[in-house]
């Protein structure tokens, strides 16, 4: 464990673009990135974002944004800002009202931002970071003018979209001969070795999901968690493979409404109304995150959930990556005993 008040162990472009002392971006996460669980994001060292979308009101919205100020003690933390096309709540509305609130960082996921958004985050001294599945998208954010991009591999918890190929590691590495701006990859990661490798391959932070969902400050039902906790990396599967009418792949718990899912695929059902029932938010949100029902509900996770083995502190995993990256580290040097001894 690194010892209180010691140098962060890393410095990169996106620590210093969001002022954070870990590599670590928490993306967002629908009905779960609330004020408590981004607090404490924020309060151990890495960077979260409120998911806008989660509240139906402008003013629960703006009760989670007071509430997340209150628990952060005045440090920054960050909202998500959807800007599918599926998006419900007026996203210019929310951004506004989260700018009045004094948030300043903001993640973007789903069409590319339109440039009134990124004005109106870079006027108020504002950072962007826009999050794709697809390094085409992602230079395209960047010729947008987005402050940074994060990049998600096909085995991402959520929606990795169109991207049905291309691994984390694989595009990120190639993202590094292709973008300017700073970048951070996501999908899959769970320890400190992976997000060692993230910045070796020349990004600038990991974005994580999966590995916080059973993080004590989440706020849901202990069954859920219990279900996270024994999950493998083979119980989750992808719903909507391929570009679907239903908006492209979605990666989720292997559970009773995923494999529903499934078998009306197979059975050839097309359109959104032969899976409505099925889709709604509010059963996830309300069967299972609310009432322990795990087997309800289309519930993002990814493999990453191999790496959890208990219900703890926020603060305790984020610790425990950044010591596994530092032993990672060494063991590098161990491996390269003429360079470590070069540079010593
Ligand atoms: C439960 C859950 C809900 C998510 N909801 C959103 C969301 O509302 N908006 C978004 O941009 N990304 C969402 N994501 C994606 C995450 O922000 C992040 O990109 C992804 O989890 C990284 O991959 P990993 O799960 O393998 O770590 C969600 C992921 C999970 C696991």
């Amino acid at each position: 464990m690194t010892e209180p008040g010691a140098p962060p162990l890393f410095r990169t472009r996106i620590t210093e673009l969001f002022g954070i002392r870990h590599p670590i971006l928490a993306g967002g996460l629908m009905w779960l990135s609330d004020a408590p669980y981004v607090a404490a994001v924020v309060n151990a060292g890495g960077m979260g974002f409120i998911t806008s979308r989660s509240s139906a009101t402008l003013p629960e919205f703006e009760a989670q944004l007071a509430r997340c100020r209150a628990l952060t003690d005045g440090r920054s933390f960050g909202v998500n800002l959807s800007t599918s096309r599926h998006t419900t709540v007026p996203l210019m509305t929310y951004l506004a009202a989260a700018l009045d609130h004094g948030v300043r960082f903001f993640e973007t996921a789903g069409r590319a931002p339109a440039d009134d958004l990124i004005a109106a985050i870079r006027n108020a001294g504002g950072v962007v970071i826009h999050k794709v599945p697809l390094l085409r998208h992602a230079m395209t954010a960047e010729r947008l003018g987005v402050d940074a991009v994060a990049l998600v591999g096909m085995e991402c918890g959520g929606h990795p979209g169109a991207n049905t190929d291309m691994p984390a590691m694989l595009g990120g590495a190639i993202a590094a001969g292709r973008l300017r701006i700073p970048y951070a990859i996501g999908g899959g990661i769970g320890t400190g070795r992976q997000l060692l490798a993230a910045l070796a391959l020349g990004a600038d932070a990991a974005v994580i999901g999966t590995r916080f969902l059973a993080a004590a400050e989440v706020t849901a039902h202990d069954a859920y968690k219990q279900r996270v906790v024994a999950a493998g990396e083979d119980d989750n599967l992808v719903a909507f493979a391929g570009n679907t009418p239903m908006g492209g792949a979605w990666r989720v718990m292997a559970n009773g409404t995923a494999r529903e899912i499934r078998r009306r695929q197979a059975e050839g059902l097309d359109g959104f109304d032969a899976y409505a029932d099925l889709l709604k938010g509010t059963l996830s949100r309300d069967a299972c995150y609310r009432d322990g029902d795990t087997e309800s509900g289309m519930l993002s996770m990814g493999a990453a959930a191999c790496f959890i083995d208990r219900v703890e502190p926020m603060a305790a995993i984020i610790e425990t990556i950044i010591a596994e990256a530092a032993a990672c580290r060494a063991r590098l040097d161990r491996l390269m005993p003429e360079m470590a001894a070069a540079i010593a």
